[in-house]
């Protein structure tokens, strides 16, 4: 199967009552990990590259990575997505450049400035194929080197979805629910809550529209804890209970966004590995076990928190 568009994927999910993963990859190992444990669990796959992906790993190398992953993976569909556009052109770039779906995340402009540029970007994507997706509200957490202080961030206000969607034309919806980027996500001691009552008053604004959450890492704190027992520190790390996710994905959510959980995975193993054999230096060595629990992790969400397995 070649590259797809996520849009039979999302109507699937909607009606299915599951979500499609959407991980972020940089290297090899990362879409090996992911677009093998997919294959397994015969999921649908969305693989999103960041606008720091690019500048790490170049558009063409990623670009490359994701297409063996489809040589490779025949049985399932696979969208090569931007996560996080920031401007028209890197969506046109990554149109021009072989991508399936993009973001335009103008969340952080006001309303109809947002509206001007995510409308700017569906024409052009649309005349070439490739859908979008755009964003209403401010996520709490880091991305793409900008921080967005808590208090700065604010829910998506479900009076505003409707005219959005019709004057963008966008073809998914990321919200602000309570979800935030990175592995801080909430303070220790406090108890994590999605706002669900905003979400439903969304989708029923928004029927039969697909909603995408970011920021959805869970924290797992057996690699929180692997990092912090050797030699890392990183305390009070926290992330969305991974009930609330499922519930989320049973509704109109249909895409979940999901990168810090396995940067989590692939550093405490990789901490672990040199905790434990000092002596090694083949990069081969210590990549290889970090690929293989990333790819269980990825195989636990689309599980048990995604449930789009078998669903490819
Ligand atoms: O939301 C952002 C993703 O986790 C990508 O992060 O900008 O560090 O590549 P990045
Ligand atoms: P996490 O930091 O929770 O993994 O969120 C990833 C994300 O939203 C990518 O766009
Ligand atoms: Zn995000």
């Amino acid at each position: 199967m070649a590259l797809v568009t996520s849009t039979e994927m999302f109507k699937k999910a909607y009606h299915g009552g599951y979500a499609v993963g959407a991980f972020n990859v940089n290297n090899m190992e990362i879409v090996q990990a992911i677009t093998e444990a997919c294959r397994e669990e015969k999921a649908p796959v969305i693989l999103q590259v960041s606008k720091g992906a690019r500048a790490y790993a170049n558009h063409t190398y990623l670009v490359k990575l994701v297409e063996a992953a489809v040589i490779e993976c025949p049985e399932i569909p696979i969208v090569l997505h931007l996560d996080h556009g920031d401007s028209f052109e890197t969506c046109k770039s990554c149109i021009d450049g072989g991508f399936t779906s993009v973001m335009i995340d103008a969340s952080s402009k006001p309303f109809d400035e947002n509206i001007a540029i995510t409308r700017k970007v569906v024409e052009y994507a649309h005349d070439h194929g490739v859908v979008v997706e755009a964003e209403l509200g401010a996520l709490a957490g880091v991305e793409d080197e900008v921080s967005v202080e808590a208090d700065k961030a604010h829910y998506t206000r479900p009076e505003e979805v409707e005219e959005f969607v019709t004057r963008t034309g966008c073809d998914s919806l990321a919200i602000a629910i309570g979800t935030s980027h990175g592995a801080y996500k909430f303070k220790p001691g406090t108890k994590p809550q999605l706002r669900f009552d905003i979400l439903e008053e969304v989708s029923r604004r928004l029927p039969e529209f697909p909603i995408v959450l970011h920021g959805s890492s869970s924290v797992p704190q057996e690699y929180v804890k692997m990092v912090n027992e050797f030699g890392g520190a990183m305390p009070g790390a926290i992330g969305v209970p991974e009930e609330q996710l499922r519930h989320a994905a049973s509704l109109s959510v249909c895409k979940i966004n999901i990168d810090s959980d396995l940067r989590l995975a692939m550093t405490g193993t990789i901490r672990k590995f040199f905790a434990e054999h000092p002596d090694k230096f083949d990069p081969r060595e210590y990549l290889k076990p970090a690929r293989a629990n990333i790819k269980e992790l990825v195989r636990h969400k689309l599980v048990d928190v995604l449930g789009c397995a078998g669903k490819a």
